[in-house]
């Protein structure tokens, strides 16, 4: 078993992924500065498992706390998922999004280096493919440039990440290109608890089916998909979790720098989505159809065949139940972890 210490573990797929990880007997450090979540995720991830999480509140940018980690802590490999994520925001302040994706980044694997500790999974995104890529998308097609700037971040740390595993044969480092995270614990104790007006779907779905906005504006129905709405590969959080200890495991026992899709591999629509969630759930969803959103892509989903064979991970839980756990999840906490 190892000590694994999980950047950005308070937030929404780094306290699922403390839940895997700490049933699997992992010993787990949560480095998190609390930006973006609520320390109430990291009680609910000590109830769900019985077990404690050394819990530091704190900045992957700030090098003595990294160091106090390390030094207290015989850590064994670094899950990072600390980072911002908010593409409108990323339009409107690019540098924060730099310093704190990149920057952080780069603080983090330095400290990792003083402390020779080599071992790490990184948060990236499937927004790193080019966009002329057809899909299914796999890890060999080129990567291009993001249509926004935290798009660009995930390019540019997975480039920073690659070239550092060539100069130095001590790296191994897993890259994580996540297609479209949804879901939620199914005791409906943990969740996605965005702040503000949902950037994304489901988020936005679930607020409306709790009474916490009008209406679901689905962005464009003129694409070139089965319905005219956008087509988008839907993974429930906690087989997302579990691909990072398969991930873990895979890289406690191996050199250089890959890249892994993590996806259903499955291509589901806005108004699938809306559908579904409706059957599902047995609630209705208000919509109107608006413009088409800038920077978005008519159809994107994986293939997750390297993942499948290369890290033994496979994809559990179908859509049914990641619709029916983001709304237990809502349900019970309509106000997210403010309650
Ligand atoms: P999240 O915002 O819920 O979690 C990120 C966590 O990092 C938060 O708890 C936040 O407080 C913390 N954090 C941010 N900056 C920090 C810093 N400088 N120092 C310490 N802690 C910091 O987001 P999430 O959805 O759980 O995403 C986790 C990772 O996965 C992110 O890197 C994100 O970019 C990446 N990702 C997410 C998605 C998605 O759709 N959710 C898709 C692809 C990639
Ligand atoms: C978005 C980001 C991507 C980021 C990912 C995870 C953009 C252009 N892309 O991906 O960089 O990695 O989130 O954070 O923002 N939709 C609606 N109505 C809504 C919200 C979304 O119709 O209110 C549609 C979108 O047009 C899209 C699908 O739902 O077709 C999924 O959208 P979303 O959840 O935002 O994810 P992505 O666009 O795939």
């Amino acid at each position: 078993m190892s000590k694994v210490l999980v950047t950005g573990g308070a937030g929404y797929i780094g306290s699922h992924t403390c839940v895997e990880l700490l049933n699997a007997g992992h010993d787990v450090v949560v480095l998190d500065n609390l930006s973006n979540s609520s320390k109430e995720a990291l009680n609910r991830v000590q109830t769900l498992t019985a077990k404690s999480v050394d819990f530091v509140e704190g900045d992957i940018l700030d090098e003595v706390v990294l160091d106090q980690i390390f030094q207290n802590h015989q850590i064994d490999a670094v899950i990072h998922f600390a980072g911002l994520k908010a593409v409108g925001e990323s339009q409107k302040i690019p540098l924060k999004y730099f310093e704190n994706n990149i920057s952080g980044s780069i603080s983090l694997v330095q400290a990792m280096e003083r402390a020779n500790v080599f071992n790490l999974v990184f948060s990236s995104s499937a927004t790193v493919y080019d966009e002329a890529n057809i899909s299914p998308l796999n890890e060999d097609m080129p990567t291009g440039m993001p249509s926004n700037n935290y798009g660009y971040t995930k390019l540019i740390v997975e480039q920073l990440l690659e070239k550092l595993a060539q100069a130095d044969e001590r790296w191994s480092i897993a890259l994580l290109r996540y297609f479209n995270p949804v879901g939620a614990h199914k005791s409906g104790l943990m969740g996605e608890d965005p702040q503000g007006i949902p950037n994304n779907l489901m988020p936005y779905v679930t607020q409306v089916a709790v009474g916490r906005r009008e209406k679901l504006s689905i962005f464009g129905n003129d694409y070139d998909t089965v319905d005219g709405t956008g087509v988008r590969d839907y993974i429930h959080v906690v087989d997302l979790a579990n691909a990072h200890l398969c991930a873990l495991n895979n890289r406690l026992n191996a050199q250089g720098c890959r890249a892994w899709n993590i996806g259903t591999g499955n291509g589901c629509s806005v108004l699938e989505i809306k559908n579904t969630f409706e059957r599902v759930n047995g609630i209705e969803i208000p919509f109107e159809f608006a413009p088409r959103r800038e920077g978005d892509v008519a159809t994107s989903f994986a293939n997750n065949a390297r993942a499948v064979q290369e890290l033994g991970w496979t994809a559990k839980f179908g859509l049914e139940d990641m619709l029916a756990d983001s709304w237990n999840w809502q349900k019970q906490n309509p106000n997210g972890y403010r309650d």
